[in-house]
């Protein structure tokens, strides 16, 4: 393997996932990406050129994916709408891309007989309640709950089947949240930080007990290279760091190492159909592939990513307003604390 191409190599977890392969493989990489909102191509900045390549195309679109995976060793598929508020506002896109344009990967490799690896989300096994000792498995019925989700469950169902049918030569893998740099600021860490940074107070939905399993977005990366170096054709993996937090105390980690007040922060209507808990165990990943994370201090990674985004406000700015005024259509603002 000495090409890959990247899909959605722009976005947050691709961009980090193409930084990776720079620093730990000898690969060239061509990047896919539709640059949507949320695809931008300063997050690939300061890359050797002789080595990574940006396409500007859409993963929808046959004829210019099958001529990128003709000519590549291995494709890993990053390309997804993403955020689940922007799933309940708009769910035609998460259709879009997220099936039809997977499907058409999908129909690519079977041609070209290319080595697949497929990203995936812990969310297609819709929550877990608080006290549910049980984690995720890779036997976990799928059950998700967000047309985000629904759509990345579609696209999983889709590879499996075109493994099992034409016998595609694919891997899988369903990670829980991941945190630090180059995150849009939609999303819930950036967005906190981001807001401090420009005078607005965080914002937390609901009662802020739900849970999220975090893993640092290098974790994932080197759990990605893993699985398509040596991973089992077929297999699906959970990627994950022991990781489980509340959101409130998140939201309190970032408030005390940015030097505000615990109570520093708005209560919001909850998000409809919200997922309680997301817990992840990667024993299969961890046994099988010997991967080990390296970021096993939260508060750590958490302080270096608010470092990154006070020294890259020109990364971040230019996104902020539009993302705001977006929440501004469909949040509500409560009065006191959430119940
Ligand atoms: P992101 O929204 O930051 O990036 C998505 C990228 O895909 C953007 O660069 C965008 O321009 C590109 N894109 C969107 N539609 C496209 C299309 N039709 N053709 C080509 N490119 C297109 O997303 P992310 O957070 O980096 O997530 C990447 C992948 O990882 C997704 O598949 C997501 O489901 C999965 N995932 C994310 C997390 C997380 O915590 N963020 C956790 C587990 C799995
Ligand atoms: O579990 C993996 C998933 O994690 C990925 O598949 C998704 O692509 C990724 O976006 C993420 O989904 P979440 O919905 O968990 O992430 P988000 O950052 O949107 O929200 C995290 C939690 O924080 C969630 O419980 C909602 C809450 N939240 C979010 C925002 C934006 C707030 O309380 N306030 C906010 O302002």
């Amino acid at each position: 393997m000495k090409r890959i191409l990247v899909t959605g190599g722009a976005g947050f977890i691709g961009a980090n996932f193409v930084r990776h392969l720079s620093e730990h493989s000898d690969y060239e990489v061509t990047v896919l990406d539709k640059l949507t909102y949320a695809g931008n191509p300063a997050s690939l900045a300061g890359l050797d050129e002789r080595r990574v390549q940006l396409i500007v195309g859409d993963i929808a679109d046959a004829a210019l994916v099958d001529e990128l995976v003709s000519r590549h060793d291995a494709i890993v598929h990053f390309a997804a709408e993403s955020h689940n508020d922007n799933s309940l506002s708009d769910p035609m896109a998460f259709v879009q891309t997220n099936v039809v344009g997977t499907f058409v990967l999908l129909e690519s490799v079977r041609k070209h007989g290319v080595r697949f690896h497929h990203i995936s989300t812990d969310e297609v096994y819709g929550d877990l309640e608080l006290d549910d000792p049980q984690r995720f498995t890779e036997t976990t019925p799928y059950n998700p709950s967000s047309p985000y989700s629904s759509t990345k469950a579609s696209s999983d169902l889709l590879v499996r089947a075109w493994v099992r049918s034409f016998g595609i030569n694919a891997t899988l893998s369903n990670c829980s949240n991941n945190y630090g740099p180059f995150q849009h600021v939609e999303k819930y860490i950036p967005r906190q930080i981001t807001n401090i940074l420009s005078g607005a107070m965080p914002r937390l939905y609901g009662t802020g007990n739900n849970v999220r399993d975090w893993i640092h977005v290098n974790d994932h990366s080197s759990a990605v290279q893993a699985i398509l170096e040596r991973g089992t054709i077929g297999k699906t993996y959970l990627v994950g760091a022991d990781g489980e937090r509340s959101n409130i105390s998140v939201m309190r980690m970032i408030l005390e190492y940015m030097g505000r007040g615990p109570d520093e922060f708005e209560w919001i209507s909850d998000r409809p159909g919200h997922d309680l808990r997301y817990a992840i165990d990667a024993s299969v990943l961890r046994n099988e592939l010997n991967w080990v994370p390296e970021f096993q201090d939260f508060g750590a990674g958490l302080e270096h990513t608010i470092d990154w985004y006070c020294a890259n406000e020109a990364w971040w700015l230019p996104a902020k307003q539009q993302t705001e005024n977006k929440y501004s259509k469909s949040e509500i603002v409560l009065a006191g604390e959430s119940k």
